[in-house]
């Protein structure tokens, strides 16, 4: 597997164009947000395996399809992780969550982990690891490479924009974790922000800048 799967539905397109635009408010940003990460999840979640049912309408029995398997895990990379989780679990409410605190060091610039909460059984589950923006992918390589010690082995990235050099490391690291997108943008300027992008995604939701 190789490169990302970019989601080209209109709806994301056009919920992806006016959260760029610099004019859009962190209100206008934040609920966009939360529009789009219901439309992505649709699509990352688009071949779960699902297993036939015996239950009874008010007519007569029948087989009917439900989700396969253990509960889906989402794992957000704070703090702008979270900003697609909610939407997330709009769609999916039984799914348990895990957290992921990484920090910039500033002196070796290596993404350090202050915080890692996950549920017990990543081994038997689908994890789905969302951050929006895949830029120079050092903290998504370090999210994944933690699930992966702590034992999960059936892994999705889902984010908003990526970067195209932080696809190729991304890929390079983790061959075998498939990423879900919206954009694939024109590169990474040299503060690690992607271009044309949408600027600092965190501050963008929370209106810290
Ligand atoms: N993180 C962001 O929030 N924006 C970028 O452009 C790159 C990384």
């Amino acid at each position: 597997m190789s490169g990302a799967t970019i989601v080209h539905h209109p709806l994301v397109q056009h919920k992806l164009t006016i959260m760029r635009d610099k004019a859009t408010s962190t209100q206008g940003f934040r609920r966009l947000l939360r529009e789009i990460s219901l439309l992505l999840c649709y699509e990352v979640t688009r071949d779960l395996p699902v297993t036939q049912q015996t239950i009874e309408t008010p007519i007569c029995e029948m087989e009917s399809p439900t989700l396969a398997g253990k509960k889906l895990v989402f794992a957000s990379v704070l703090r702008a992780g979270n900003g697609l989780l909610e939407g997330m679990l709009d769609l999916v409410p039984s799914a348990r969550v895990a957290h992921i605190g990484l920090y910039r060091d500033p002196k070796t610039l290596k993404p350090v982990e202050y915080y890692f909460k996950a549920p017990e059984d990543l081994n038997e589950r689908l994890v789905i690891v969302v951050d929006p923006m895949l830029a120079t992918a050092n903290s998504a390589i370090a999210a994944v490479d933690k699930l992966k010690e702590r034992g999960a082995n059936n892994i999705r990235f889902l984010c908003l924009l990526a970067a195209p050099e932080g696809v190729a490391k991304f890929n390079e690291a983790h061959p075998d974790v498939p990423i879900f997108t919206a954009s694939v943008d024109q590169k990474l300027n040299d503060h690690g922000y992607i271009v044309p992008g949408l600027g600092d995604a965190g501050d963008r939701m929370y209106g810290t800048k």
